[in-house]
Parts: C-alpha cells; structure tokens; sequence
C-alpha cells in the first residue's frame, strides 16, 4: 500500500524567525485538523532543520526535509552540506533533482544519481523531481524525457533502494507560473512513470511507489489532482509558504 504524501518546498524563503514561525503552525494545525493517514513533509532551508526537527519530533505523521545535499560524504566542499549533516538534527527527506537545481545549478543525470546514493546511505529518503520543459511537452518528446530522468538518476538502484524514493512529476511549465497542469495531463504522466518504474521493479515495486504531482498546487485544484488513480500527493511551492493554504492541500486525504 503506497502512502499519500504533501511536502512542502519552501525554496529559498523565509528567515529563520519566519520559518520556524510557519512550522510552528503547521505542527499545531496538524496535530488539530490531519486525521489520516497522510504524511506532512516539511522541506525547510537548512538553517531551519534543526530547530523545527525538535518542533515536530513525536507528532504524528509531521517529517521534515532537505532541498538539496552533496554527494560527497564529507570534506573541503565549502558552502555544501552533506547527507549525514542534514540527518544529524533529524531530516528524513531530502529534495533531489528539481528542475531550479537541474537548470540554474546544472546537476545532471549522472550528478543526481551519486546523491541518490549519498542520501539512502545515510538513511535519507529522496523525493525525486522528475518533469519536461514547456519546449518538451510541446515537441511531444516529454514521456522520453521522463524516462531519461528516470534512469539516469534513479535505475542503477537495487530494488530495495528504489523502495525507499519517492517520486515527483514536476512539469517546469507549470512550476510557479499559475499553469497547472490539468488532472488528466498529469494523470496521463503519472501512469507512464508507474508503468516505466514496472518495466524495471515489477508491478508491486511501482504499485507501492509514492508519486506526487508539483507544479501550481494550490487548495483550489488539489482535490481534483489527487483524486487521479496514479496521483499520491503533492509537492507544493508557493502554497506550502502559507499554513492555512497548506493544510488544505493535505486535508485533501482526511
Ligand atoms: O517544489 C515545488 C515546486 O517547484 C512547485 O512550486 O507550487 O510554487 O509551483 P509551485
């Protein structure tokens, strides 16, 4: 049985007064208003980690994560921060391969899957942003796409590995541009990701697999996105930056 999941990115936002601020009334909203099974995953800037680790540890069903790691395990790396680091005060997640790090920061395929690596070797589950370019989706080259990502970052792993990574379509045309994509455009991607992932792990490796939708989920469209039979949560940006906007999109799954 696959989890439904509602992460929040918070990208570089937020100072670290504001931040834990924010978390603060996630964890209170949650505790109060989630009465599902649903997970919360709050992926903060770094300064934030710690501090807002100790704010959620023992509330039920609230994580945190990171939105990027090095995929060395340690060393003169100045300004990086590591798998271990980040899992030291509490991270269980970490954001990897979305498309600003791709395209500004130009991690690569190959890139992705050694910090793939770093991450599950130190206990640290990815969520893996996988998603076509507006000039992509309109060459019609996007399901290629996908499942270049795809293998690139991620099918070197064992089954057991690729267990433990969830997945995120992120279409970059729809990452904070108000154009969502609609819930059978994304459905229809979804289901080419499940069906590529069964290929490779089997029908109950991507049966069990967790795939989120991101890109423009806001309260308003996040019902008819995950009601979509291959749509397991979301991966919010703008929304995540707003308790009330947020708690929404996960009370979606009460
Ligand atoms: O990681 C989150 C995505 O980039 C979505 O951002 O919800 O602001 O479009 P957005």
């Amino acid at each position: 049985m696959r989890k439904n999941i509602v992460a929040g990115n918070w990208k570089m936002n937020l100072t670290y007064e504001q931040g834990v601020s924010l978390f603060s009334e996630i964890v209170n909203m949650a505790k109060d208003e989630v009465v599902g099974e649903q997970e919360v995953v709050v992926c903060s800037p770094a300064i934030h980690l710690s501090s807002i680790a100790k704010l959620s540890s023992g509330v039920k069903n609230v994580h945190i994560g990171a939105q990027n790691i090095h995929e060395a395990e340690a060393g003169a790396f100045t300004g990086e921060i590591s798998g271990a680091q980040v899992k030291s005060v509490g991270a269980e997640y970490v954001i990897l391969g979305h498309s600003e790090r791709r395209a500004i920061f130009k991690e690569t395929d190959a890139l992705l899957a050694e910090k793939t690596n770093a991450a599950l070797k130190n206990g640290l589950a990815p969520i893996f942003c996988i998603g076509e370019t507006k000039e992509e989706r309109e060459s019609g080259r996007f399901f290629d796409v996908i499942k270049t990502q795809l293998e690139g970052g991620l099918f070197h792993l064992s089954e057991s590995e690729f267990k433990r990574v969830v997945l995120a379509y992120e279409p970059v045309w729809a990452i904070g541009t108000g154009l969502t994509a609609s819930p059978e455009q994304a459905q229809e991607v979804h289901a080419f990701i499940r069906k590529t992932v069964a290929e490779k792990y089997g029908e109950q490796v991507a049966d069990d697999t967790t795939i989120l939708y991101g890109g423009s989920c806001n309260p308003s469209n996040a019902q008819n996105l995950f009601s979509q039979e291959d749509i397991d949560g979301g991966l919010i940006g703008g929304a995540s930056l707003k308790s009330r906007d947020f708690l929404d999109i996960v009370k979606v799954f009460n």
